[in-house]
């Protein structure tokens, strides 16, 4: 189990499970977005408004296929990354994928306060808020649920992640 793929919507928790999942493993943790806008010089959003979308894309996919993860690694992905060109099948290949799952409705009121940085969400309240994330989950699903470990997001601890993973490992 050496490369863990933490995948699922924005605001799912990739980021701060995936912090405490590779600290209490002792594994190195990267963030692919972080890891794009350190390359790239700017934020996701700045990325966005420069180069659009199509852009994004092909750039987090570089970045998934050609950064050099060690042998022990948690890597947080970005909400879309799972659903463009052959990266889900990509990361199956190359490690554990898991995914975090959480009602849109659980999302919304997660993403209320963080969805300035992210250029997809930041126009969006209130019920509009709610309609997007359900109608982009439901686009999003049937790739989130090829991961090898699926979990309930709600309480999910970084203790249970390890414990589903080396579950799917016996
Ligand atoms: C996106 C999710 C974001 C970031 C970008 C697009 C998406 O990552 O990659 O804003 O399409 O769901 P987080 O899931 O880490 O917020």
């Amino acid at each position: 189990m050496s490369r863990i793929f933490l995948i699922g919507f924005m605001g799912c928790g990739k980021t701060t499970l995936g912090r405490k999942l590779a600290a209490r493993l002792g594994y190195t943790f990267y963030d692919l977005d972080h890891l794009l806008e350190e390359q790239a010089g700017m934020s996701v959003a700045e990325y966005f408004s420069s180069f659009g979308e199509t852009a994004f894309r092909l750039a987090e996919a570089e970045i998934l296929k050609n950064t050099a993860y060690g042998e022990k690694a948690v890597i947080s992905t970005g909400g879309g990354l799972p659903c463009f060109f052959d990266n889900m099948d990509w990361m199956k290949a190359h490690g554990i994928t898991f995914y975090i799952k959480l009602s849109p409705k659980i999302l919304a009121s997660r993403l209320a306060h963080g969805k300035e940085e992210r250029p997809l969400l930041r126009d969006k309240h209130g019920d509009e808020l709610i309609a997007f994330i359900a109608d982009k989950l439901a686009e999003r699903e049937s790739f989130y649920e090829q991961a090898q470990v699926i979990a309930e997001g709600l309480s999910l601890t970084a203790e249970k992640v390890e414990e589903l993973v080396l579950n799917r490992n016996l």
